[in-house]
């Protein structure tokens, strides 16, 4: 007797490899359908609420993202072993998995548009330098030199407050290629084990200095670097990596991975203005913006640089005395303090909301590209205080808005 045949239900999986994700948390940000989660270990995808849509596989800086496994719909990987993973699992032989494959299909595809619920662009501005990533890995890391390691921040900022102790870290690489862009991160390997004997994840910094090194010429660069002693309830907790960096002294060495990021790109046309939005550490990739388009201005950069920069205090803000003896010609700065004694709290939205004639100048020109950096709970305030600037001048805000992300002109970077 035939027996009715069942089709078997074959997945293309995704999974991110634990081996090289650096925990940036910028795939769960993405995702627009909350398909991925994480622990304490691991950054995972839900297989059963993963449609493909492939939104997240561009802004991962590392490429951990892009991996998958054709595997049966019922043997589908679960979140639970997943977060269990120190690497993926290897690959079915080559056979089976291709013919799984030709039966494989994701559930939306075809028909999803990333671009269409992600709040930033996908695709660096079209006249962006081309990046090179992931030169070197956890595999193959590169050790640099600390040759600077200064504090930022005013001393007489405590040190128990998060955000007080900023080091502006300068690593040099001699004669080894690091080539790298304003916008794009590193990752150090910290020394030393987590408490179950395992080596520490990378953790992720955003380049402060441009391309052409922090100095000009030399094979270096800078990060900003937090001293975090506090956990996110606010209990003391030193930062692994934060305090490893903040502590070291010249001549020290480092493993770095990277570098990262291929969309959080500077334009390089010279009439391009740029629309910078930062709070506290997050001014890093704008400093390496402002400063190579410094470096640059003699050389018919016509563009405007317009600045709005939070933090808590005047102390507290990273590059302050740099930033604010910059030309006034050269960079409209608007800087935004929302715990000075005495004074009511300003974000930088508000600092936005007051200059909102000039912001939607830039806002109506094509030639304009917006980066915001810092601090999560922003992002939310920042798209919110555009939309209302745009509105109050004409603009609607929904296609503007597709219109940014999908030229590559709005990036968002927060954590
Ligand atoms: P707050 O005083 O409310 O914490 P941090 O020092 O923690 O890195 O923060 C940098 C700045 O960003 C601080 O002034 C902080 O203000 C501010 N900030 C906190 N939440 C938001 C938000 N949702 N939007 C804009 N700025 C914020």
């Amino acid at each position: 007797m035939n027996m009715p045949v069942v089709p078997m239900e074959v997945l293309k999986q995704h999974l991110i490899d634990p081996e090289i994700c650096i925990r940036c948390n910028t795939c769960e940000e993405t995702c627009p359908i909350d398909a991925i989660t994480h622990d304490e270990n691991n950054y995972v995808v839900k297989a059963d609420v993963c449609n493909g849509c492939m939104a997240c596989i561009s802004p991962c800086p590392t490429g951990a993202i892009d991996n998958w496994r054709t595997v049966l719909k019922a043997e589908a990987y679960g979140i639970d072993e997943q977060f269990t993973w120190d690497e993926l699992p290897a690959s079915k032989p080559l056979e089976e998995a291709a013919a799984l494959s030709e039966q494989a299909a994701f559930a939306a595809e075809g028909d999803a548009d990333p671009h269409a619920l992600v709040s930033g662009a996908l695709v660096p501005p079209w006249s962006a330098a081309k990046p090179y990533v992931n030169l070197y890995t956890h595999k193959s890391p590169l050790t640099a030199t600390v040759v600077g390691n200064y504090r930022l921040t005013d001393e007489s900022a405590p040190r128990s407050t998060p955000a007080a102790d900023i080091h502006h870290i300068v690593l040099d690489f001699g004669a080894t290629p690091f080539p790298v862009l304003e916008g794009q991160s590193i990752g150090i390997l910290p020394p030393g084990t987590t408490a179950d004997g395992k080596p520490h994840h990378a953790r992720q910094y955003s380049i402060a200095s441009p391309r052409n090194g922090e100095r000009p010429g030399y094979n270096n660069l800078a990060l900003t670097v937090k001293r975090v002693t506090q956990d996110h309830a606010g209990n003391a907790a030193d930062g692994v990596c934060s305090n490893y960096l903040c502590d070291l002294k010249k001549g020290d060495t480092v493993t770095v991975i990277g570098p990262f990021g291929a969309t959080f790109l500077m334009p390089n046309h010279p009439n391009s203005h740029l629309l910078m939005i930062c709070t506290g550490t997050g001014s890093a990739p704008m400093r390496a913006m402002t400063e190579y388009r410094r470096r640059r201005r003699m050389k018919g950069a016509t563009g405007k640089l317009m600045l709005f920069f939070g933090a808590r205090t005047k102390e507290e803000l990273p590059y302050f005395g740099p930033l604010t003896n910059l030309p006034k010609d050269f960079i409209d700065t608007n800087l935004a303090f929302s715990r000075t004694p005495g004074q009511a709290k300003r974000y930088v939205q508000d600092a936005m909301r007051e200059r909102s004639a000039d912001v939607a100048q830039l806002l109506k020109d094509d030639q304009t590209y917006i980066y915001v950096c810092g601090l999560r709970g922003m992002e939310e305030g920042v798209l919110q205080v555009l939309r209302e600037i745009a509105e109050d001048h004409g603009l609607g805000w929904p296609a503007l808005w597709e219109r940014l992300k999908r030229e590559g002109r709005l990036h968002l970077e927060t954590y």
